[in-house]
């Protein structure tokens, strides 16, 4: 399968998000990704409900929503009448983490499960059957334009290897100072799919930069 491109709109012009919507439907992102924080789980707050339905709105592809939030079980139905398509709660967030799959996935939602840093890959093969997308984080989460941690590659790989023991069609992701200098090695590592806000947004021809992303060949 060909990588997906997701966008990450945390770094767009919020006063146009309309015209930055419309920009990524054009361009040959794959997914919206919307990153949803509390100032709880992570110290920073960034937006709910009310912003994604308006993005939902102007959106002809995917929501893939990451929530950055306490207890997110409490708002697994909002997410989906606000449009979300994937819904990714974090692993460190979430104490009944297969119950809370079953209920995203109840919703009819495509399950996903973001990991910190510093959180091993292993913990997730018990219910790795569950997972449609396993979000690595490669920066601590919180906020857009932080460096790449360079431990990520290992943990692809290592995610990729169990993904292949038991034949299943979980998709990896990249959430984190994704450039166009780590991206090919991170496919090359077995990530399928590549958030990219900072470097997408502020750069000077975004639809461009999505579209080198997108023609990266291994
Ligand atoms: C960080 C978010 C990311 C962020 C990525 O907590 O989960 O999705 O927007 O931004 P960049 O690509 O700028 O690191
Ligand atoms: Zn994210």
């Amino acid at each position: 399968m060909k990588h997906l491109i997701a966008p990450s709109l945390l770094a767009a012009d919020f006063g146009n998000l309309q015209a930055e919507c419309e920009m990524i439907n054009n361009s040959d992102a794959d997914w919206f990704h919307l990153d949803i924080m509390d100032g709880m789980f992570v110290p920073n707050i960034s937006f709910g409900m009310p912003v994604i339905k308006a993005i939902n709105k102007h959106t002809l592809k995917p929501l893939d929503v990451h929530l950055m939030i306490e207890n997110p079980d409490r708002y697994i139905k909002d997410f989906k009448e606000a449009g979300a398509n994937i819904l990714t709660v974090h692993y460190e967030a979430c104490p009944h983490l297969h119950r809370t799959l079953q209920a995203i996935k109840a919703e009819g939602m495509k399950t996903g499960v973001a990991l910190n840093p510093h959180t091993s890959i292993d913990l997730l093969e018990p219910i790795l059957e569950d997972i449609d997308l396993v979000c690595i984080m490669s920066v601590n989460p919180g906020f857009g334009g932080q460096s790449f941690i360079e431990g990520t590659y290992r943990k692809v790989a290592k995610l990729k290897e169990l993904i292949t023991k038991y034949n299943l069609d979980t998709k990896i992701e990249i959430d984190g100072g994704v450039t166009s200098e780590n991206a090919k090695m991170l496919l090359e590592a077995g990530a399928d799919v590549l958030v990219a806000g900072s470097f997408v947004f502020k750069s000077k021809n975004p639809t461009q930069t999505i579209k080198e992303l997108k023609e990266i060949i291994l």
